[in-house]
């Protein structure tokens, strides 16, 4: 089986530049398993050890893996894109979570989802670019009898209606400004 993803004649080198982006236990953990397991499996708990560090996975992270683990980059981009859970930016400073629950599912939560979408301008799973929210996907945040629910940080609003949305929004942008947070 040939190993395109790395230059053996370079082997220190690579680890090295790798070290720069990953942590020591998750370095280890790869050079002790990598001979024994690339199942798909294998390859989320190093992106899962990966992601509890560093909160998110960097395009340099992914990079490493795919050098240490001699996985091909286009698997490892391929697993961690479409595992909802596997972030690839940094976390906002402010989280956002849908809920997306049965309750809150029949009452509206889609509405709600496109209107945050549509005014934040991100997807579930990013952050918008001045690093103010991010928007999350929630199944059951526990207060069914509120639905639909969001929860910002640890604040749970319910039942929000799509009109509600810009206030909520509002509350904590004018709370950024006064602080200076916003960039
Ligand atoms: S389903 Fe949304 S809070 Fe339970």
């Amino acid at each position: 089986m040939s190993h395109s993803v790395v230059n053996t004649d370079n082997w220190e080198a690579v680890k090295a530049e790798c070290l720069k982006h990953l942590p020591q236990h998750v370095i280890d953990y790869i050079e002790e398993t990598k001979d024994q397991d690339r199942s798909e499996s294998h390859l989320i708990s190093i992106l899962h050890k990966i992601q509890a560090h560093s909160g998110y996975l960097s395009k340099e992270q992914l990079n490493a893996v795919s050098q240490l683990a001699r996985i091909p980059m286009t698997k490892v981009t391929g697993v961690a894109t479409f595992y909802h859970y596997f972030r690839l930016t940094p976390r906002g400073k402010h989280i956002i979570s849908v809920c997306l629950g049965t309750a809150c599912y029949v009452k509206g939560a889609e509405k709600i989802s496109q209107s945050l979408m549509n005014k934040l301008g991100i997807q579930f799973g990013e952050t918008t670019k001045d690093g103010l929210f991010s928007l999350e996907a929630a199944r059951c945040l526990g207060t069914c009898g509120l639905a639909p629910v969001i929860m910002v940080d640890e604040q749970v609003y319910g039942p929000v209606a799509s009109g509600d949305v810009r206030t909520i929004l509002d509350k904590y942008i004018k709370q950024a400004s006064r602080t200076g947070d916003k960039n």
